[in-house]
Parts: C-alpha cells; structure tokens; sequence
C-alpha cells in the first residue's frame, strides 16, 4: 500500500511526435507514428497527443487524418497540439479531433519552449477557440503556471489548461533544486487556481520517471502529456515496458494500487 494520499488515477496522453522525427531522418515509411499510436493504446495511453507543426518536421498531416481514424476505432481521444493560427484551425476543422491544445510555436525553436501568452494574444486567440468549440474540439491552452495567464484562460473559454512543466524539469536537470521548488509551488498554486476557475488541468513537457512524481502529485491535475522520454526509453526497454514505468510512478505519486 503507498503512503501517498490516494487522488484518483491520472490520464496518460502518449505524444507520439518523435516517433515520425525517427522516421522523418530517412524519409520513408518506417517508423510508422501511428502503429506507435497503435501499440501506445494496447499498453494502456489514456490518449493519443500529437503536434502538428508548421514546419511539419515531425508529424505530417497525413499522419493527423490517420491518427484521429485509429483513435475513433479505438475510442480513444486525440489531441491535436498546434499553433493559434488559421491553417491550422482549418486543418483541425477538417481532422475534428477530440481535443485540441493551442500551443505557442517558434519555427528556430527545437521544442516548445513556454507557454502560450493567452492574456497578450486574448483577442486572437479567444474566436479561435470558440470557432474550435463550434466545431467539436475541447479546447486546451498550454500555459505557464502564472495567475495572470490562468485568468486570462479562464476568460477565453477554453474549458482545459496544460501546465508547461518544461522549466520544472530544467531546473531539476541542472541541478537547481531552489528553482525547482519554486516553480513547483507555482505550479500547485496555479493548478489550484485554474481548478477554482472551472478549468480542466492538465500538465507537460520534459517529464521524465525522475521528475514525474511531485508533478503527478499535484491533486487538480487530471491528465499528463508525455512524449520524448517514453520514446527514448522505448529504444531500450520497449514501449509496453517504458509506459507501465511510467504508470507505475504516475500511481504512486496519486496513491493509487
Ligand atoms: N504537452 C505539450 C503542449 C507539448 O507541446 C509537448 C511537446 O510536444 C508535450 C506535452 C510533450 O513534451 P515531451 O515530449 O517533452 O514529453
């Protein structure tokens, strides 16, 4: 039996990305993002997370329209990671996922380094979300844990945040437990916030099984987005494996047996 609280079991949402940048270094068909997607939903991923960039460097947009078949046979959701702007709304308009999460993009970028600025960009972004709610999507906003972005969130009618915990994980991996404190408190505050404010919390980016547990712990968030480090870890030890580790630490951290 864990000593932790018991919080309810989170959602995991696999981010299958980094299995098309694999591909994607040959060209080709092999590996085949969504048999990733496939083989992540028969080992237990509560959903299928995918970024559609403008650069298309990993995923293309033949792999969104395959992606959101396998996950309607398989009746597990899809959500679609993309840019506020409007060749995307009308490819997620075309796709219809299940959810998607707006997510800040800067083409020199290698990953998504921070969150979306929902109170800077409020009056662009908010018709976008309402025409991606129109069209079936719930709509989720990848933010910083910063009370005036949770606000401005809480505002746009969004029903969902992401939590960037990509700083969290940085300053762990430089060894920086003083920052990591700091942004961890920020990070429960802001969760409990945006739960105060009827939002849906989720959290991701850079979670790893060394970092999850203070995350996974957080108790208003319901949903973790994990991409790169379960695919890393699936070269070595294999999907199926890689994904009940990370089960394993989500569940302790949540008091769940
Ligand atoms: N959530 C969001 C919004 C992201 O942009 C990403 C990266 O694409 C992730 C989660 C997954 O991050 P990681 O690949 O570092 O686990």
């Amino acid at each position: 039996m864990s000593e932790s609280q018991y919080l309810g079991k989170l959602r995991l949402g696999v981010n299958i990305d980094h299995i098309a940048t694999i591909r994607n270094a040959r060209g080709g068909e092999h590996p085949d993002p969504v048999a990733g997607a496939y083989e992540a939903i028969r080992a237990g991923a509560d959903g299928i997370t995918a970024h559609l960039r403008e650069d298309r460097r990993h995923i293309t947009d033949d792999d969104m329209e395959r992606l959101q078949q396998l996950c309607l046979a398989e009746n597990i959701p899809l959500n679609f990671e993309m840019a506020a702007v409007r060749d995307m709304v009308e490819i997620a308009k075309r796709i219809k996922p299940h959810a998607v999460c707006l997510v800040p993009e800067r083409r020199e970028e290698r990953t998504t380094e921070g969150g979306l600025d929902v109170a800077g960009l409020h009056n662009t972004i908010t018709p976008l979300i309402r025409e991606l709610t129109e069209n079936g999507a719930r709509v989720s906003l990848f933010i910083e844990a910063d009370e005036t972005q949770i606000r401005a969130a809480a505002s746009s009618g969004a029903p969902v945040i992401e939590i960037h915990t990509g700083a969290y994980a940085h300053a762990l991996d430089e060894g920086d437990q003083r920052k990591a404190d700091k942004i961890l408190a920020a990070m429960k505050n802001g969760a409990s916030l945006a739960h105060s404010l009827g939002l849906e919390v989720h959290a991701g980016h850079g979670i790893t099984f060394d970092n999850v547990s203070d995350i996974a712990a957080i108790p208003e968030v319901v949903e973790l987005n994990i991409g790169h480090f379960i695919i890393g870890e699936a070269i070595f030890m294999g999907l199926d494996k890689a994904m009940t580790e990370m089960r394993r630490c989500m569940d302790d951290a949540r008091g769940v047996e």
